[in-house]
């Protein structure tokens, strides 16, 4: 069942190239439009929406950051990404041009179905972004569009991530092209980039034995910041979260820009410190202003484990240990940059010893509130 891996969970991390291929599929026609006719919802609804909010617990809301700046930067809509839990106990601003979008790998988690209902019931349009056939919440929704992800059975979330990070594009791309937001160029050059992908993240699982060898190296770290800018900021947050859950280590996720803010105080000798880097290729200075920041931390003492894209040379004299990923169009790069961080964790995880697929504590769907 788990294919020859020694967990579940190594194995969907393997599935991944597959899980983002498979949501991709059938859903361009013969001249690379995209057609999401199964959303079956009216074209004058998706004209006419002012506002996106997100809701989801965990890493299906970390996907839906991630989605955030996509789809932000393609579409012109707001996004707001809330959680789950926080979105039911509020009054939220919701009106009939308001898209609610419910991501969620079990479809079954009841925080979500409840902020699923709440926001029915004033009058928000729901958009359900769900693994699981035949569950809950696609059925209270008005709308579903599924990931392909196959059945996830370990309960830390790998490849139902990489799938609603894919569906969540091809959301904002459908919502590109049909508002017009984007050239036709533009938008096919973009799918372009994110149906390159599936070899990229086999590139990346193609050398994980030298990250699960520096994962070995520092199973008895107690603690490891992760530090990200952008869309590296969400994949620093579920470096952290997944170190957490299945290897009991104190992790946590900060915005690099936060650093000076207060973080920074945590620095002292030989603390290991994940940096998630942009593009060097990218428009923007994300890419300089993180290499600063890992020089900040390094000049105190961090121990850097750098997230750099291959020929990022720029990264080499402030990195203790690179990980290198292949080389894709920023808003791209959480799909592959999240990777390394997923083997470490679970390598660690093993090991200490621990069952990386059923954590103490926690349940593969919190049915419960
Ligand atoms: C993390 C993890 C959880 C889930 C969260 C939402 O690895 O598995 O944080 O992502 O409980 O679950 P779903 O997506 O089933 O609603």
């Amino acid at each position: 069942v788990k294919g020859g891996f020694d967990s579940f969970m190594d194995k969907e991390i393997h599935d991944q190239p597959k899980a983002v291929a498979d949501t991709l599929l059938g859903r361009t026609d013969e001249k690379g439009a995209l057609v999401l006719d199964e959303l079956r919802i009216p074209e004058t609804v998706l004209r006419s929406i002012d506002k996106i909010i997100v809701i989801a617990c965990g890493t299906a809301a970390y996907s839906g950051h991630v989605a955030k700046y996509a789809i932000e930067h393609w579409c012109r809509i707001p996004v707001e990404v809330e959680l789950a839990h926080e979105f039911r106990y509020r009054d939220p601003i919701l009106t009939p041009r308001t898209l609610v979008v419910a991501i969620s790998q079990s479809g079954e988690t009841m925080d979500t179905l409840m902020a699923v209902r709440h926001a029915r019931e004033q009058g928000a349009y729901v958009l359900a972004i769900v693994n699981t056939h035949g569950s809950t919440i696609p059925r209270e929704s008005d709308a579903v569009l599924y990931t392909h992800a196959g059945p996830e059975v370990a309960v830390a979330s790998t490849k139902a991530f990489l799938a609603q990070i894919t569906a969540c594009y091809l959301l904002g791309l459908y919502l590109a092209q049909l508002r017009g937001t984007k050239f036709p160029d533009e938008l096919r050059e973009t799918l372009r980039e994110l149906q390159e992908l599936p070899p990229k993240i086999q590139q990346v699982l193609d050398g994980e034995g030298y990250v699960r060898e520096v994962a070995q190296a520092m199973k008895d770290e107690p603690s490891f910041l992760f530090l990200g800018r952008h869309v590296g900021y969400p994949v620093a947050l579920e470096g952290a979260l997944k170190l957490k859950e299945i290897a009991y280590i104190h992790a946590e996720g900060f915005a690099a820009g936060e650093l000076k803010h207060g973080p920074i105080a945590l620095i002292e000798e030989g603390q290991p410190v994940f940096v998630v880097v942009p593009s060097p290729r990218g428009r923007d200075q994300l890419h300089s202003k993180i290499v600063s920041n890992i020089q900040e931390v390094r000049a105190r003492g961090a121990r850097t484990l750098v997230i750099a894209e291959e020929g990022d040379e720029a990264v080499v004299p402030y990195a203790d240990i690179i990980f290198r990923v292949p080389q894709t169009a920023t808003l791209m790069s959480p799909l592959v940059a999240v990777v390394p961080l997923q083997i470490f964790a679970s390598e660690l995880a093993k090991a200490k010893g621990l069952d990386v697929d059923q954590p103490r504590n926690l349940a593969k769907s919190v049915t419960v509130e």
